[in-house]
């Protein structure tokens, strides 16, 4: 009797150390991708064959087992070092998603583990931050991430697909510097920033930062980049700014090149009144400032001013003055 219950006894410490193992296992992957289900066993259970099923798990219901590497999208390694068997699942359909079991064989009833596959659309994010900047500037990238991750590694990819960011990471936060890329993780506000230097045009587009997580799917943030030719923003600016300093040199030109042609017209000749008329009515001169001009000049050589004019010192413009100062000067001699 007293063996008996000693037996009993036993037998439940067993079953409830098996019963324990044996929790349901979340796993989660992208469509269109693989996913790794990875069941632990108990020692002792090394050499037994294990497999991955489905409903039942009748005959039918197994999709591959440890005999065979490799059956249609099904891979399986079993690690008995770590007592850890894993299933690769590739090629992700929705369909895949759901309830599956990881079985180890023995004499009697198998071992089982529920394993429930979640699948998630290989896109990301609902969210994301637009960034603009110009060719030739560098610009950063902000990427917060939760405390709790602050030990994690950190990286950034071009694109929106999270099933092949970290492979594709253009940089990591192993290496700080990496080509025209670095990045910096602030463990303490929880953000790690990447500066692209040297921006070039096809530096546009999407890209997401990621943290790595160690059971389940990695995090990642989106920003869209848009990077605009600075070249041409310049030359915009440009062109008018020239064609302006253009117009402006040839009307100054212009006018002291009528001024010194009159300077030169009263160096030869004593200007007589009807040259005076002749200038009101835009005859030789076709220039009505010249007239004002020329009768500032009558009135300090002290010639007679047939109307009686006052010259109209306030409309002179700065170049007229200028131009008139040379003529000054030539007077005097
Ligand atoms: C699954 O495991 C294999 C072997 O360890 C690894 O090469 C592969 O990257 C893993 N796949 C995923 C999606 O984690
Ligand atoms: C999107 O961004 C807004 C504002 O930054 C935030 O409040 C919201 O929670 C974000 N939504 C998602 C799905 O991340």
């Amino acid at each position: 009797m007293w063996i008996l219950q000693n037996l009993l006894f036993t037998l439940c410490i067993a079953l409830r150390y098996v019963t324990s193992a044996v929790g349901v296992i979340h796993v989660t992957g992208y469509v269109g991708s693989e996913v790794n289900v990875s069941c632990s066993y108990d020692e002792g259970y090394e050499p037994y064959e294990k497999y991955l099923c489905k409903n039942d798990c009748g005959n039918s219901d197994v999709l591959i087992k440890t005999s065979e590497s490799r059956k249609n999208k099904y891979g399986i390694h079993d690690d008995r070092t770590a007592r850890i068997f894993t299933t690769t699942i590739s090629d992700l359909h929705s369909v895949d998603a759901g309830k599956y079991w990881c079985g180890v064989s023995r004499i009697g009833k198998d071992i089982y583990t529920e394993v429930e596959l979640k699948l998630m659309p290989d896109s990301c994010c609902d969210n994301m931050t637009k960034l603009e900047s110009y060719e030739g500037y560098s610009e950063s990238i902000s990427c917060p991430y939760e405390i709790q991750y602050q030990n994690n590694l950190k990286y950034i990819c071009r694109g929106n697909q999270p099933s092949t960011c970290r492979r594709q990471a253009l940089i990591t936060s192993h290496s700080r510097q990496h080509g025209r890329f670095r990045l910096d993780d602030d463990k303490v506000s929880g953000k790690f920033t990447v500066t692209i230097n040297n921006l070039v045009k096809t530096d546009s587009g999407s890209y997401l930062c990621g943290v790595q997580r160690n059971s389940e799917l990695d995090v990642f943030s989106a920003v869209e980049l848009e990077v605009k030719e600075a070249v041409h923003y310049a030359a915009y600016a440009v062109v008018p700014v020239v064609l302006l300093i253009c117009v402006l040199v040839i009307i100054y030109k212009y006018k002291c090149y009528n001024v010194r042609a009159t300077e030169a017209v009263m160096s030869r000749n004593t200007p007589k009144a009807e040259d005076v008329i002749d200038a009101d009515k835009g005859g030789i001169y076709g220039n009505q400032e010249f007239v004002v001009t020329f009768k500032q000049q009558s009135a300090l050589n002290n010639f007679d001013d047939p109307g009686g004019d006052e010259p109209d010192y306030e409309n002179f413009t700065t170049e007229e003055f200028y131009c008139n100062e040379n003529y000054h000067k030539a007077n005097r001699r």
